[in-house]
């Protein structure tokens, strides 16, 4: 399949999925997902200019599929270590397909703090390290030390140091095209109790505002600055509830998009969000831009809001 060696193909598992099957909103078409466990193999899947999955967790992918094989990192990129002490802080090297909540888990056993902020956010450490996930109070990006990563058009991965990349809200700063493979943290002794408490807090809390128990793909726009947060603009421009098709505008999150039938189509959630998108522009002068992931959507995702068409 896809031209790949038998070996490959054994030492690794590659599927033809739906991709609705990989994503948290239950929406995107037909696609060949490779899981890649080997670390060695990584080599020979890189002509095949895959896109990266995490957990699917910020992601749209269009009908007809994403247009790319798909790679998932699989058991070679799976671990948690303890590399030991410095200057009062513990280290930890850790995969890029460690599940986000697992680790926030382990490290609040072992009284380690810096990510019980982030509890709730569903991604795995590569995707927290590409979208520099997290919320307006804590960054995943503020407790790496180093990303080890993957240059485009380079084959051997590179270490770099965080304090040369650029992180910012929703961009860890890698490279555009630089696939991360994992990083190491450092993380302060604490209280087990405490931070379990503080995640405790901040779960509920999201459970509170958030429509958890729907499909979606979490905050669908960036806010356009921190006094002016796009889902409070989407309420007060009374979108709640609004509809195309199967997607809905949440009526708990205004800047949740949710599937509440899993019948949505991409098609669906393209056409909501040009709407809102000319709406804020038209009613409000500002521009909303994606905060989740189009693959294989319509460009007019990435346009200026004052050139998308007029719905019929
Ligand atoms: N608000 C409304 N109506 C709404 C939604 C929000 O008036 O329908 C108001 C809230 O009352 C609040 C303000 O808007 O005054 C901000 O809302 P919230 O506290 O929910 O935070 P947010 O900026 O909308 C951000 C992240 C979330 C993250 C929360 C955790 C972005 C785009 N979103 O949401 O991240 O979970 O903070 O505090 O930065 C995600 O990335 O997918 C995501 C959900």
């Amino acid at each position: 399949m896809l031209g790949l060696s038998p070996g490959f193909l054994a030492r690794n598992r590659v599927a033809e999925v739906r991709m609705a099957e990989h994503t948290t909103f239950r929406i995107g078409g037909p696609a060949v997902l490779i899981e890649l466990h080997c670390r060695a193999d990584l080599r020979e899947a890189l002509p095949l200019a895959p896109r990266w999955l995490g957990k699917g967790a910020n992601l749209l992918v269009g009908d007809a599929g994403p247009g790319r094989p798909v790679l998932r990192l699989g058991r070679d990129f799976g671990a948690i270590e303890e590399l030991g002490r410095h200057e009062g802080r513990v280290r930890l090297r850790v995969g890029a397909a460690v599940d986000l909540a697992q680790l926030i888990r382990r490290c609040i056993d072992a009284g380690l703090g810096g990510l019980e902020g982030l509890a709730g956010v569903p991604a795995t450490v590569g995707g927290a390290l590409r979208m520099n996930a997290g919320t307006p109070q804590r960054w995943f990006c503020d407790a790496v030390e180093r990303v080890e990563c993957l240059l485009p058009g380079e084959e051997a991965p590179r270490w770099l140091e965080r304090r040369a990349l650029a992180a910012s809200y929703r961009h860890g700063g890698l490279p555009a095209g630089a696939l991360a493979l994992g990083c190491e943290l450092a993380l302060t002794p604490d209280d087990p109790a405490r931070l379990r408490a503080e995640a405790a807090r901040l779960k509920a809390a999201k459970a509170a505002a958030q429509p958890l128990a729907l499909p979606s793909a979490g905050c669908v726009f960036k806010n356009p600055a921190p006094d002016c947060p796009a889902g409070r603009l989407i309420d007060q421009l009374g979108l709640k509830g609004c509809r195309r098709g199967g997607a809905e505008v949440s009526r708990v999150h205004a800047n949740f998009i949710v599937n509440p039938e899993r019948r949505a189509t991409a098609g669906d959630v393209v056409a909501l969000i040009r709407h809102i998108r000319r709406r804020a522009w038209l009613e409000r002068g500002v521009v909303l831009e994606l905060e989740v992931e189009p693959w294989g959507c319509p460009d007019e995702l990435a346009a200026h809001p004052r050139d998308l068409p007029e719905e019929p």
